[in-house]
C-alpha cells in the first residue's frame, strides 16, 4: 500500500458540541427534527453541482445525524452531514476519526465509512462489542439532529491508493464488510470495465449487513456478483425469498453456500483467482486464514491488500500481545505530562498512557490508523504493527502504542 498522511496523537482535541442523551437501544432512536437552518436530502443519487462544491473540513465543521438504521440486530448505520452541507471527500475504503464524549472524557474512535465519496452524506456502519465503550454509547444515545466532530479521514487501505487490476475479488467477515462497500459501490459507479466479485462471510442470516443493498447492486450492475458463505444457512430462504427464490435461474440473485472460508471453497468459486486484485476486511483470525489461501494459491500478494478494525475488546493480536504480560515491573516516563508510574512489564502502551492520563489518541486501537504514533526516547517496546510508520520514523524511535508493549523502563514523547 502507498503511504497516506496519518493522524497525529498531538492535534488538539477538536470541540465536541454537546450529545443529547437518550434511553433508546439499537434501532430505537427517537427521531428529533433537524434545526430549521439544516436541511438535508436523504437520496442515494450523487448529484453533479453546477459550481465547484466545497468540501467538508473535519478540524472546523461537526457532523449532524441524519438517518440512522438498524444493519443486523447488532449493527445500526449512521448517516451524517455536513453541518454547511459539504461535500465529503475521501477515498472508498478510509476511515473517519470520531471525537466522542462521554461523561466529560473524550473518546476517539475510527470507523470505516460504508458509502462512497463525492456525496453530502457519510454513512458509518458500526458494530456493538462487548465492552466497545464508544460502539455502543453511539448505538444507544446519538440520535437524529446530534452533531460530533471529527479529527480527520485516513486510511491506507483504499482502491486509490492500493494499485488494483479492473478484476477484482472483494472479500469480507461480519463488519469488516463496511469498507468493502464502499470500494465496490464506487468501482461499479466509476470503472465500467471492473469485474467485481464480492465474498461475504457471517455467521448466519441474520448476520449479514448490507444483505438489500448487495441485492440492490446486484439488479443494477452485470459486472458484480455476490456470493455469501454463512456458517448456519438455516433459514436464508425465506430471509430471502424475494431475491432468491429462484436462485437457480436467476443468475443475478444473491448466491449464497453453507460453510466456512477454505481453499477449496475459494479455487471453487474463482478458478480466476490470480487475474484478481484481492481485497479483505475482517477479524484477525479470519484474514489471516484468507492470506494463507492465497499463499498457498501462490497468488501475487503484490495484489492483496487487506485490513483489520478488529475492535480492541475482541482483539485477540492484543490479547496475546497482554497475555505476554509478566507481574515483574518497569517504569513509564512522559516528562512532557510529568508521569513517573510503575506499570506492569508486557503492558500495552497505550493502555499504560491512557491509565496515567496522557491524552494519546486510540482511535482504531488495532495498528492501523496511526492516531497512537508516539516516541520512545529511552528504553524498549516490543511491536506487531509499524503499519503507518515509515522507516524513518522507525529509525527515530516512533511506535504505535496501540501495539506496543514494554519490555523496560521506558520514556515516551507524544510527538
Ligand atoms: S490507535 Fe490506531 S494505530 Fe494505534
Amino acid at each position: 500500500m502507498s503511504s497516506t498522511k496519518t493522524p497525529s496523537s498531538t492535534l488538539s482535541p477538536p470541540v465536541l458540541k454537546s450529545l443529547k442523551l437518550n434511553s433508546s437501544g439499537l434501532g430505537q432512536a427517537t427521531p428529533k427534527p433537524l434545526s430549521p437552518k439544516l436541511s438535508f436530502s436523504l437520496g442515494e443519487t450523487i448529484t453533479k453541482p453546477s459550481l465547484k462544491p466545497a468540501v467538508w473540513s473535519p478540524s472546523t465543521t461537526p457532523l449532524v445525524l441524519v438517518k440512522r438504521e438498524s444493519e443486523t440486530h447488532d449493527s445500526m448505520s449512521f448517516t451524517f452531514a455536513a453541518a454547511d452541507q459539504a461535500l465529503f471527500d475521501f477515498k472508498p475504503g478510509q476511515f473517519v476519526t470520531l471525537a466522542v464524549k462521554i461523561e466529560n472524557k473524550t473518546h476517539y474512535r475510527a470507523y470505516s465509512i460504508s458509502s462512497a465519496p463525492q456525496q453530502k452524506l457519510l454513512r458509518l456502519t458500526i458494530k456493538r462489542v462487548p465492552d466497545g465503550l464508544v460502539s455502543n454509547w453511539l448505538a444507544d444515545n446519538l440520535s437524529i439532529g446530534d452533531s460530533l466532530s471529527a479529527l480527520n479521514i485516513a486510511g491506507q487501505f483504499n482502491s486509490s491508493d492500493c494499485k488494483h487490476k479492473s478484476k477484482l475479488l472483494l472479500i469480507s467477515a461480519g463488519c469488516g464488510i463496511t469498507p468493502v462497500m464502499s470500494i465496490a459501490k464506487t468501482l461499479l459507479a466509476h470503472n465500467s470495465d471492473a469485474d467485481i466479485e464480492f465474498l461475504h462471510c457471517a455467521r448466519d442470516k441474520d448476520n449479514v449487513i448490507f444483505h438489500d443493498e448487495m441485492q440492490t447492486l446486484l439488479t443494477q450492475y452485470s459486472n458484480f456478483k455476490v456470493q455469501l458463505l454463512l456458517e448456519n444457512s438455516d433459514g436464508f430462504a425465506s430471509f430471502s425469498a424475494n431475491d432468491n427464490t429462484n436462485e437457480k435461474t436467476n443468475s443475478r440473485a444473491l448466491s449464497h453456500q453453507t460453510g466456512m472460508v477454505t481453499a477449496d471453497v475459494i479455487q471453487q468459486l474463482y478458478p480466476d483467482l490470480n487475474q484478481r486484485t484481492i481485497f479483505l476486511c475482517g477479524p484477525v483470525g479470519f484474514m489471516k486464514a484468507v492470506e494463507n489461501i492465497a499463499q498457498e494459491s501462490d497468488f501475487d500478494m503484490a495484489n492483496f491488500f487487506q485490513e483489520s478494525f478488529t475492535p480492541a475488546a475482541d482483539n485477540k493480536q492484543q490479547d496475546q500481545i497482554s497475555s505476554g504480560a509478566t507481574e515483574t515491573s518497569v517504569m513509564l516516563h512522559v516528562p512532557d505530562f510529568a508521569v513517573e508510574a510503575e506499570v506492569i512489564q508486557g503492558s500495552l502502551l497505550l493502555n499504560a498512557l491512557e491509565k496515567h492520563g496522557v491524552p494519546v489518541i486510540g482511535a482504531c486501537r488495532a495498528g492501523v490508523c496511526g492516531s497512537c504514533k508516539c516516541k520512545v526516547t529511552k528504553g524498549s517496546v516490543t511491536s506487531t504493527s509499524t503499519e503507518t510508520l515509515t522507516e524513518e520514523d522507525v529509525e527515530q524511535g516512533f511506535v504505535l502504542a496501540c501495539s506496543s508493549t514494554l519490555k523496560d523502563d521506558v520514556t515516551v514523547a507524544l510527538s
